[in-house]
């Protein structure tokens, strides 16, 4: 199936009504998305687990404007070129859903997140698009049907529909309809993320470009989808118990496994920098000095730290940078 088809099956028709917003929460992956068995389709050979951040993300205003020659793209106040790689990337997308009329999208977009930096601009990104655009064109999806069409966006954006904790099962049918993300029901409030920025400048290599160099070169790779299957597994339960060390073990091994087999790619892939290291090795003796704190980290050198909101003076006082973030507390 194409990914016209497969967006032709979903969205009941392409007649624009009004201007849409969409707003978006980034998420971070506990257990992580990498590799495509379908690079079209954007269909991942593995399922994911993840927890939204509120506060972060994306707000898109989208309009359909009859008197624009193209697609006029706006990030962060700034309107972008037709031959920049994120209004490239966005108009292409955008071509599922033109109207067989004259014009094109008007789109404003703000990130409260640094674009491309490794920390989930593109999901939240395409999670609000989408949302705009149901939102301009009336269709009243649901959120199942968003998070599908959202996957065609960016595979990690299918998950940041939802608030809290979002599992998105790999699926089983060629087709891909099968393949998307759904909220878990528990909420955790003292469960706290914490953002530690080691460089917010643009990364090298993009994860759509990354995986799939991972895929293509990577000898252990083939130990990654299994194991990554049995990890949300695990880290869901943990959830479920509100078992902090499973959930930071499980998903720091499931990072680091994920970035072992970028390593192996070759040429090589590597995203961490020495800061990187160091904070890592800085968790460790932490953890060694009876502190429960885990990371994960993502296609960028920054570190995202688990832990509960007991440990958060300690961290506070070991990165006094750490940005916070309770995804359940109700403030
Ligand atoms: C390392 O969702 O950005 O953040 O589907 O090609 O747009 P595309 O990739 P993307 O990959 C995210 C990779 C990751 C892990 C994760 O979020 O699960």
């Amino acid at each position: 199936m194409t990914p016209q088809a497969f967006i032709d099956q979903i969205i009941p028709h392409k007649n624009p009504v009004k201007t849409g917003f969409g707003i978006a929460p980034v998420n971070i992956a506990l257990s992580k998305y990498w590799g495509k068995r379908d690079v079209a389709l954007n269909l991942p050979t593995n399922s994911s687990l993840s927890i939204s951040l509120p506060g972060l993300g994306t707000q898109t205003h989208l309009t359909w404007l009859p008197t624009l020659g193209q697609d006029a793209i706006s990030l962060n106040g700034q309107r972008l070129s037709s031959e920049h790689k994120f209004a490239k990337r966005l108009s292409a997308f955008l071509d599922f859903f033109r109207p067989n009329l004259a014009g094109h999208f008007q789109v404003i977009t703000h990130n409260s997140v640094p674009t491309a930096a490794g920390l989930a601009s593109s999901a939240s990104g395409y999670a609000a698009l989408v949302l705009a655009l149901n939102d301009a064109f009336e269709w009243q999806l649901s959120l199942q049907q968003l998070s599908l069409l959202a996957r065609l966006g960016s595979g990690s954006a299918s998950r940041s529909l939802f608030p809290g904790f979002a599992r998105w099962h790999k699926g089983k049918q060629d087709n891909g309809m099968d393949s998307y993300a759904e909220a878990l029901p528990e909420s955790w409030p003292e469960f706290c993320v914490g953002l530690l920025e080691i460089d917010i400048q643009e990364k090298p290599l993009g994860s759509t470009a990354g995986m799939q160099k991972t895929v293509e070169t990577c000898e252990i790779y083939q130990a990654w989808p299994e194991k990554a299957e049995k990890d949300v597994n695990i880290i869901q339960k943990a959830i479920q118990n509100k078992d902090l060390t499973t959930l930071g073990e499980t998903a720091e091994n499931n990072a680091l496994t994920m970035h072992a087999t970028m390593i192996s790619t070759w040429p090589p892939i590597l995203y961490w920098q020495a800061e990187s290291v160091a904070a890592m090795h800085q968790i460790w003796a932490l953890r060694n000095q009876g502190h429960s704190v885990y990371f994960t980290m993502d296609a960028g050198p920054n570190l995202k730290l688990l832990f509960l909101e007991t440990e958060k003076p300690a961290l506070l006082q070991a990165f006094p940078n750490l940005k916070v973030i309770q995804p359940f507390k109700v403030i």
